[in-house]
């Protein structure tokens, strides 16, 4: 029962669309109706600039550790990775946004944070490596949940790399249109880096 109750507490946690809230609450911006039609922190940065940008990711970083965490303060050895995954899946198909959620990368980077904090810290410079020399959040966040999935095998715990490995296909398979786009040479590149918009 403890564990059903905790799987539901972190779909809701995941289904809560920070993008889609702050938007409409203060700047009375549906961002799914603007940029690349994502809800996420990329979007809300493109959509509605750096300080909205900055809540969301926040927020839904928060989302996925505090899903993270519950195991722990409602003392259930679930483990940490397991109920996250529920607030991945929240994220992805949020019960308070019609199930059209983000793409699912700050929400898992945030589960991975609660249960695995050095692991997620090598990834974020990663990601932030490729960010800076290609100016695509996309190809940054594909690559990072890719070396992190084959990282993740060397760590000890099996169940974490499962759910890594999970992750990893959602974030993939949620970039289906942006990896056509960088594909074909059109995916958005943020203003900084190396490589620019022209
Ligand atoms: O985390 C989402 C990011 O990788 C891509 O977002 O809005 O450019 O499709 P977007």
């Amino acid at each position: 029962m403890l564990e059903a109750i905790m799987f539901l507490l972190a779909y809701l946690l995941g289904s809560i669309p920070s993008g889609v809230w702050i938007g409409k609450l203060f700047y009375k911006t549906d961002v799914r109706e603007h940029g690349s039609g994502n809800s996420g922190t990329t979007n809300t940065f493109r959509v509605l600039g750096k300080k909205a940008g900055i809540i969301v990711l926040v927020l839904d970083i928060l989302k996925g550790t505090l899903a993270a965490l519950l195991p722990m303060w409602l003392g259930s050895d679930v483990h940490p990775m397991v109920v996250g995954l529920f607030a991945v899946i929240g994220h992805v198909y949020p019960i308070f946004a019609k199930f059209k959620g983000g793409k699912a990368v700050a929400t898992s980077a945030g589960i991975a944070l609660g249960a695995q904090p050095i692991f997620l810290l090598c990834l974020a410079v990663l990601w932030g490596a490729v960010l800076y020399t290609s100016s695509m959040v996309s190809l940054a966040s594909i690559i990072a949940v890719i070396i992190g999935a084959i990282a993740s095998l060397f760590l000890g715990d099996p169940l974490f790399a499962l759910i890594v490995w999970v992750a990893m296909i959602i974030v993939i398979v949620r970039h289906k249109s942006n990896i056509g786009r960088i594909k074909n040479g059109t995916e958005n590149k943020v203003p900084f880096g190396f490589k620019k918009n022209k």
